[in-house]
């Protein structure tokens, strides 16, 4: 794609048969979704050919094989062009990170209206009775099926909406988990609420948060597009922040923070002055929509 022109391809074209106004207004981040008909002329066009030493020099994150039977993201090995072939022949499933289809990913963050920095397209070749163990996601994800059929068993996240970080069953949750968790995260296999058959051409959107495990009925190719994490604290936080620390006093060396510190430092704590500070800012509708302003304006290529 040539610097300054948009992508041709039109990730709005995945959703055709639901309608994009539909697709945001009843499933997105609450309903697994699964549509026919997904995967247009232009998509497949710009994957290219499923070869394995191709999509490997093609993946900007490298290349990983999740070794056969282990089900498990974590156990996976980097491995080169010549690797990935044998590996992929001994029953591994290879995860190409981060491919290079910039046209798709432009489109797919235009349509969701974030920075190209937040989505990534990544493909999986996954060797019949291949697969993964139940687990989340901290992302947001549809999968485009290229080839093979998949099977996927889905089930609602009862513990924590919108995680912020993938967890596998079984496994001990990180302190974050834990914090946003409203109780203890299950550890036997949730009852799935849909079973889906993915097949050539179709796609499934699976929600943020969503249980799901899977398993390839065949040889299976898989584009995934995934939306990385993006909260509403992160980006108001991240605009806040550029604009306080244009301020000299909110660049000040902050001490006397802790209980039972030395009272010298403790009587230099701005911390109540500054939160009155900001209390006042946030209510300057003049400041909100310069605010406002520098988030929707930012650099789409901005880490944000
Ligand atoms: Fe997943």
């Amino acid at each position: 794609m040539a610097i300054g022109e948009g992508p041709q391809i039109s990730f709005d074209t995945v959703l055709k048969s639901i309608g994009v106004s539909r697709f945001f207004s009843e499933f997105w981040s609450s309903q697994v979704l699964h549509l026919p008909d997904a995967a247009s002329q232009d998509i497949l066009a710009e994957i290219g050919p499923l070869d394995i030493s191709n999509l490997v020099s093609r993946s900007h994150g490298g290349t990983q094989a999740w070794l056969a039977g282990s089900g498990s993201p974590h156990a996976s090995i980097p491995v080169n062009a010549q690797s990935a072939v044998g590996a992929f022949q001994i029953g591994a499933t290879l995860y190409f990170v981060d491919l290079d289809a910039e046209e798709l990913a432009v489109s797919f963050a235009n349509f969701l209206g974030v920075p190209r920095s937040k989505v990534a397209i990544n493909l999986f070749a996954t060797p019949q009775e291949g697969g993964t163990s139940w687990h989340f996601d901290a992302n947001e994800n549809f999968t485009i099926q290229l080839r093979g059929t998949k099977r996927w068993w889905i089930a609602p996240n009862e513990s924590i909406a919108f995680p912020p970080e993938n967890h596998i069953l079984g496994a001990t949750p990180s302190a974050s988990l834990a914090q946003c968790s409203r109780g203890p995260l299950r550890t036997d296999p949730p009852q799935p609420s849909q079973i889906v058959d993915l097949k050539p051409g179709e796609m499934l959107y699976v929600p943020r948060g969503f249980w799901h495990c899977t398993e390839a009925l065949t040889e299976c190719w898989s584009l995934n597009l995934c939306c990385g994490q993006l909260m509403w604290a992160t980006v108001i936080c991240e605009a806040l922040y550029e604009q306080l620390t244009s301020i000299e006093s909110w660049r000040g060396s902050a001490i006397g923070l802790r209980h039972g510190c030395n009272e010298h430092a403790r009587a230099l704590n701005r911390l109540p002055l500054l939160l009155g500070e900001l209390a006042t800012r946030l209510e300057d509708p003049q400041k909100v929509s310069d605010l406002l302003n520098a988030i929707q304006t930012r650099d789409s290529g901005a880490s944000l």
